[in-house]
């Protein structure tokens, strides 16, 4: 019996809640291991529409544990808002269905507020985040001066531990022209909220490893998708955590012999929000086309996505650096209807083809997909429930991306609902 790992394979936006929500009901434990509220999944469970960003999505399901990693970046205030926002949708969230690990490092307005000010300040600098703080929290926690999780409970040392933040802020901030944040005040203000956060604090890595030890499964749910990941993706176009499988080992406190299946989630064209290289980009009409139909806005910010041709190429290398077992495939139903569809199988750089995107920012502006055009199909794909369901047309698509790519296709999502899946290979059952 596997321990799963959900990844995005893309930059994000792949539709891992609908994956995250079908898996969850067979597993014991569901776990956040890096990003933060930054995320942005969608579940569609009889009708109703449950949008998460920080809490994983085993809370919307009664029956599993919900844990949120110490690889995670926790908005206290957030989190407190997201529990009250499902409550009122008829979902209760208690220290019995959620663990918080207590060395998690939080976001506190003076994270938010870095962001802001440097997306705002020079527009040839920016890089499209999601202005929630993620960045400048995870930079405290790699410089020895985040607050985490467990300060919370102790008021003396708290006040240490903001006096050496601050340290380093408030020089920032005069030099930035931002009014400096006062200690007394954050002190106060991490007080109040502390009795809503504290009850949820836990030793995870221990109750995780005593959970594996018991036979029960987890499922690791990531956030983002791999080309976002601080060191593999598209530099310094990213996300500030690590992406890749791998880490949903060290953002939980597991051993790597902990996971099991990788899962990577593919969508059947590639999107983007914020800025960055993206070599399939589609800025005519077929692009608006792909955005109208997908409905491609984002979750956390509205924001449109960028929208584009399938990048083989790219799956290729996310395949390979998550250690990907087998995909889901989703949205293919939003390529019904096109005369042709366009895969990018590698790049033209200087006169040669080459078969991954190159790590140098220069270069990655640069290159020039290649393409190979195969025939569409007119017939609707969503809503099928089984390969006979499917034009001939669909499927070998979907064979060309296997192939393309080198790993096969686990579950076939044919729209949000959770039952229309079709499955080849439950990850479970490896
Ligand atoms: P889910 O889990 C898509 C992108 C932002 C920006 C970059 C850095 O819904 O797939 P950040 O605020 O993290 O510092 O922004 O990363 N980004 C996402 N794009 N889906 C997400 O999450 C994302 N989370 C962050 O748009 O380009
Ligand atoms: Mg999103």
């Amino acid at each position: 019996m596997a321990n799963v790992v959900v990844v995005g394979a893309q930059w994000g936006d792949e539709g891992k809640g609908k994956i995250v929500d079908w898996l969850a009901e067979q597993a014991d434990v569901v776990v956040r291991f890096q990003g933060g509220h930054n995320a942005g999944h969608t579940l569609v469970i009889d009708g109703t529409t449950y949008k998460l960003s920080l809490l994983p999505s085993g809370v919307v399901r009664g029956g599993t544990l919900s844990v949120i990693g110490n690889g995670v970046v926790v908005d206290p205030w957030h989190l407190v808002d997201e529990i009250a926002r499902l409550k009122t949708q008829g979902v209760s969230i208690t220290p019995e269905s959620l663990r918080i690990a207590d060395n998690a490092t939080l976001i506190l307005p003076l994270h938010r507020e870095l962001d802001h000010f440097r997306e705002n300040a020079n527009a040839a600098l920016k890089i499209g985040t999601t202005k929630r703080g993620i960045g400048p929290a995870y930079e405290d926690k790699v410089g020895r001066r985040a607050i985490r999780v467990v300060d919370l409970a102790d008021a003396d040392l708290l006040g240490a531990k903001i006096e050496r933040l601050l340290a380093h802020h408030n020089a920032l901030r005069r030099g930035l022209g931002i009014e400096e944040v006062d200690a007394a005040a954050l002190k106060s203000e991490l007080l109040a909220i502390a009795p809503q956060i504290l009850p949820f604090a836990d030793t995870v890595w221990a109750l995780l490893d005593e959970a594996r030890r018991a036979g029960q499964r987890i499922l690791f749910e990531g956030a983002q998708g791999a080309l976002l990941d601080v060191d593999h993706g598209t530099y310094p176009y990213v996300t500030s955590s690590n992406i890749v499988a791998a880490q949903a080992a060290t953002g939980s406190g597991l051993g790597p012999s902990a996971i099991g299946y990788v899962l990577g989630i593919v969508k059947a064209y590639t999107t983007r929000v914020g800025e960055g290289p993206f070599p399939t980009e589609l800025t005519d009409a077929i692009g608006e086309k792909i955005g109208e139909r997908g409905r491609e806005f984002g979750v956390v910010t509205g924001r449109k996505r960028r929208c584009g041709w399938f990048d083989a190429a790219l799956v290729r290398q996310t395949v390979r650096t998550s250690g990907i077992d087998g995909i889901a495939l989703t949205k293919l139903d939003i390529l019904d209807g096109f005369e042709t569809i366009k895969i990018c199988t590698g790049y033209r750089l200087d006169g040669q083809v080459i078969d991954h995107l190159p790590a140098s920012q220069a270069d990655q502006a640069r290159v020039e997909p290649v393409y190979e055009t195969i025939d569409g199909w007119f017939e609707t794909t969503a809503g099928a429930r089984s390969w006979a369901d499917l034009p001939a047309q669909a499927i070998k698509y979907v064979r060309r991306i296997e192939e393309l790519i080198g790993t096969t296709v686990a579950l076939l999502s044919t729209s949000p609902e959770r039952d229309d899946t079709i499955l080849v290979h439950n990850p479970f059952e490896d």
